[in-house]
């Protein structure tokens, strides 16, 4: 039988040999990552055309600014590419089958949003970690808070739904130098949180999502001859709020009805002046009312407010 003492010295010596494992793999790791990034210059394109394979877009909260013509999005993107400059042997590093580095470290693609809602929102800034592969794979899943346009059109709000349309791409760099593929099997995952409430509480989220497609986009212009290569991204989302629909659709009925008893009234009646007052009074009220969304409609009245208007209008 061991003594005591001898067990913890057996069990010390196995430690520090584990820990010494650790630490082998670890300064493997660390000279791996200096032996790629010398000499590295992370302005240059890898060798050319780079194919960026998009594979994912998770969405994780979404939010429409119909006055602006704005969506807010944020949602993580998942890309890669190969880079040979990062390419290495793994038996030749203890068998390292992958290593992060900083993306600040290694090229990147100058992705951009061509549809931002303003100059600060075009440029993709994350700054997150790469996972490099020895066969020189670099994958990129970068968080985005995204803002661009989308022309809201409300002729059926308050039951509106929206294609909105996202363009990313390479800000200077053409087809010939990046191209973008689209992964066959892409992931759209949406994340619960944005369309269930997780207490069955009135959720404050607004909008469902019933699409998100992802397409490559080829397009040539005026100045030049080389396509230049965009990733379109397609959401769909539907106007979702029960209680908000209530607050509109309850007085619109009302005052249809109002509008019918005023035709039936016998047109001597003196009830009728009174009842015609009150109807185009409160249908001014409502107008004001759905105001604040009938002006974020310039180009596409709503037609529910078309038809009190029409009523108001036929008095
Ligand atoms: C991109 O996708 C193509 C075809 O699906 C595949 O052959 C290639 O290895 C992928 N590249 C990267 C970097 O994932
Ligand atoms: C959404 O818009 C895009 C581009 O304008 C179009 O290609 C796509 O077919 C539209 N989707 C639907 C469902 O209307
Ligand atoms: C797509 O397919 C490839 C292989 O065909 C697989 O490695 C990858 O995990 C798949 N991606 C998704 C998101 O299902």
């Amino acid at each position: 039988m061991m003594s005591p003492g001898l067990v913890v010295v057996v069990l010390v010596v196995m430690a520090a040999a584990g820990q010494g494992k650790d630490l082998q793999g670890s300064l493997k790791l660390q000279h791996l990552r200096k032996t790629l990034l010398q000499g590295y210059d992370k302005e240059a394109l890898p060798p050319t055309p780079v194919t960026v394979n998009v594979s994912q877009f998770s969405i994780r909260d979404l939010e429409m600014h119909e006055g602006a013509h704005r969506l807010s999005l944020h949602a993580w993107l998942g890309y890669s590419w190969y880079d040979q400059r990062l390419s290495w042997k793994a038996e030749d590093y203890g068998g390292a089958e992958m290593m992060t580095i900083s993306s600040r470290d290694v090229w990147l693609p100058d992705f951009s949003v061509y549809n931002a809602g303003d100059a600060e929102a075009t440029l993709l800034t994350s700054r997150f970690r790469v996972i490099v592969y020895p066969d020189g794979k670099v994958l990129y899943v970068p968080s985005l808070d995204l803002h661009y346009s989308c022309v809201a059109d409300l002729t059926y709000w308050p039951h509106d739904t929206h294609n909105c349309t996202l363009k990313i791409g390479s800000w200077v760099h053409s087809g010939r130098h990046i191209d973008i593929s689209v992964q066959k099997n892409f992931s759209t995952e949406v994340d619960d949180e944005v369309t269930k409430s997780p207490d069955g509480q009135m959720d404050t989220m607004e909008w469902k999502i019933l699409n998100v497609n992802l397409k490559r986009l080829s397009k040539f212009y005026d100045c030049c001859t080389e396509p230049y290569v965009s990733l379109m991204v397609n959401i769909i989302v539907q106007r979702e709020a029960p209680a908000f629909c209530w607050i509109i659709k309850t007085p619109a009925v009302c005052l249809v009805l109002l509008t019918v008893v005023l035709f039936i009234l016998p047109p001597g009646a003196g009830e009728k002046i009174v009842f015609g007052g009150m109807n185009i009074i409160l249908n001014l009220m409502f107008l004001i009312f759905t105001h604040g969304t009938v002006r974020n409609a310039p180009s596409h009245t709503p037609l529910l407010a078309c038809d009190t208007s029409g009523t108001a209008s036929t008095m």
